[in-house]
């Protein structure tokens, strides 16, 4: 979704640093950028183009804008399609103005009307232009900027997180409500923007916006309230560097990713399980006892919360999964129940709305996230952080492997069940998906399998979500037609789909009555001549009827979910590799899905 950069104070580079920043931003997913420079006693500098970064590079090339302080953007289109005049920065009439703004103002419309009465003409389709010209209007009055600004930002409704400029003022304004923004104090210099990696090459200490604040950033910074009363702000230190943001020789940050979980797994579970003794421990965290769980998610998250409601009303727990986008219409919690949110980024927009929704019905609220100081985090009453590291790839890879590890722990932790099987498979979980990294045949079977029409995933129990995301994965990267399915509902319908041009991937561990029945479901696509690729431990005999095996370790069924969940991941991404596929950035796609 769209990023937000912005610095004062590199008298190196405010330019260099800004597209810098947006760089960093990219694998949130965009279609256009732009940036504004200014300075004292100089007039406003602006460049924006439809595309890439390197569009807007292109754009720049031969030009000198000078300043020393400014603010730059990625935008995914919301309102308007990517042209460069829906770029931002947005200006006023005079041009002396510059905004950026992630988000969607509701009141655009009828502040765009007034403007417009007032004699203010607009040069694009967005949401965000009314912002720079009330700043224009504002300043009419002759206050200050600061002034301006924030009486700009009042009239607004809706969600924003903006960064503004004022021609000739070494300043940048900022404001945030339900849009993340966060501040990074270096040491001669102090950035801005949506998410850290923007400014993380030159320092690591940041301070988290909330909701309603303002800052100021000119040689020093400020916080403060709607009413302009100053906020303490505790300043924070991220606790990864800037190189787990680089691809470190693979070809596609997602390949880094996958081949990332083994760590990922080691920091979820380290200092939360016992090596010797087996027992959990997750803090305070483990005291919650909920008579029931609800879980709320998107997309790959809301997999995760399917594998984990499984997990729950396996121990006895009543526990059920909502698509953060339907949770308002869903059942209300009850008592004592819990509800959790899973969300690598703790900014989508769905589900933070679903947690509030709950907090709102008086339930207590947990974000399972991988971002510290997200908002989601900052919102709950609870937050357990999967410690994934950064992930940058649009596609969720290593966060998803590291939620379904950490939501074992708060199954374990919090409803009880035998731990005593599951915690040595977890323990050995890292090991385990470096085999299968090590000895994976999946670019084989990518190989066999790129031209196919359409892709069908089966799965049962633990399994069936593992089914979900691999085909959404495999939709996601290489846009071919791919669905999941619970194994047994396939003869219910979907059998209609299948061919003998379509691979079926079957996910069946073990030798139990799941396996046996997801073995009677592959009998049944392999009876209509549609090619089978097992995934599976080698327990069952799921092998005699497969064209392709993709075997992983032997394991506990929880860890199993994991292990071939990284088969799948591999698949698709050798498939969308050899159609040369946008990976990191999958077309339409955003990392960090900010809008309802
Ligand atoms: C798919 C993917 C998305 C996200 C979804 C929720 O690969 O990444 O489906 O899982 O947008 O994102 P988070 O977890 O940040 O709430």
């Amino acid at each position: 979704m769209c990023g937000i950069i912005g610095c004062v104070g590199r008298d190196d580079g405010t330019l260099e640093t800004l597209v810098h920043g947006l760089s960093k931003l990219e694998y949130r997913g965009y279609d256009s950028a732009g940036v504004a420079l200014t300075g004292p006693g100089t007039g406003l500098d602006i460049c924006k183009r439809a595309g890439e970064i390197d569009d807007l590079r292109d754009g720049l090339a031969g030009r000198t804008l000078s300043g020393t302080v400014g603010v730059g953007h990625t935008r995914w289109s919301t309102h308007g399609p990517p042209t460069d005049e829906n770029a931002h920065p947005h200006m006023d009439c005079a041009g002396n103005v510059a905004v950026v703004h992630n988000g969607i103002i509701e009141n655009y419309q009828p502040l765009r009307d007034e403007l417009t009465r007032a004699g203010h003409t607009f040069t694009s389709d967005t949401d965000t232009e009314v912002v720079p010209h009330l700043i224009e209007d504002a300043l009419e009055g002759g206050p200050d900027p600061e002034e301006a600004v924030r009486t700009a930002i009042s009239r607004l409704d809706g969600s924003y997180a903006i960064a503004a400029v004022v021609a000739g003022h070494e300043v940048v304004f900022a404001a945030r409500n339900d849009s993340p923004l966060v501040l990074g104090i270096g040491d001669d210099a102090l950035y801005l923007a949506s998410d850290v990696p923007a400014f993380r090459d030159y320092t690591d200490r940041v301070i988290y916006l909330d909701d309603g604040e303002f800052a100021r950033l000119d040689g020093a910074w400020t916080v403060t309230d709607a009413e302009g009363t100053v906020v303490e702000k505790p300043v924070d230190t991220v606790d990864w560097d800037p190189e787990e943001t680089g691809k470190s020789g693979y070809d596609h940050y997602m390949l880094k990713e996958i081949h990332e979980q083994p760590r990922a797994l080691r920091q979820c579970l380290r200092g939360r399980v016992d090596e010797l003794g087996g027992a959990v421990d997750i803090g305070d965290l483990g005291d919650l006892s909920p008579t029931g769980v609800q879980f709320v998610a998107c997309g790959t998250s809301y997999h995760a919360g399917l594998y984990a409601a499984g997990l729950f009303r396996a121990a006895g727990v009543p526990a059920q999964a909502f698509l953060a986008s339907e949770y308002a219409s869903g059942v209300p919690p009850t008592g004592d129940a819990l509800v959790v949110g899973i969300t690598q980024s703790g900014e989508t927009a769905d589900t933070l709305s679903a947690l509030r929704e709950a907090r709102r019905r008086g339930a207590r609220t947990m974000a399972v996230t991988n971002t510290v100081g997200s908002t989601a985090a900052r919102e709950c009453d609870h937050a357990f952080y999967i410690r994934a590291g950064p992930e940058i790839g649009v596609a969720a890879t290593k966060t998803f492997a590291s939620q379904l590890a950490a939501l074992n722990l708060l199954a374990l932790a919090t409803a009880g069940g035998d731990a005593r099987d599951i915690v040595p498979a977890l323990r050995d979980l890292p090991g385990d998906v470096q085999a299968v990294l090590d000895d994976s045949t999946a670019p084989a079977v990518a190989e066999t399998y790129e031209d196919a029409p359409a892709y069908f995933f089966i799965g049962r129990g633990l399994h069936y979500p593992v089914a979900l995301e691999g085909a959404l994965k495999m939709k996601e990267i290489t846009y071919k037609h791919a669905e999941g399915f619970a194994a047994g509902e396939l003869k219910h319908g979907p059998l209609a789909l299948v061919t003998e041009n379509t691979p079926v991937f079957a996910v069946v561990t073990g030798d139990g009555e799941l396996a046996r029945k997801t073995v009677g479901n592959v009998k049944e696509v392999e009876a209509r001549n549609a090619p089978v690729v097992a995934v599976t431990d080698g327990a069952s005999d799921v092998e005699r009827y497969a064209d392709h095996v993709l075997e992983i370790p032997e394991t506990h069924p929880r860890a199993a979910s994991v292990l071939a969940n990284v088969q799948l991941q591999l698949v698709s991404y050798h498939v969308a590799a050899r159609l040369g596929r946008s990976i990191d950035k999958p077309r339409n796609l955003a990392k960090s899905v900010t809008v309802e």
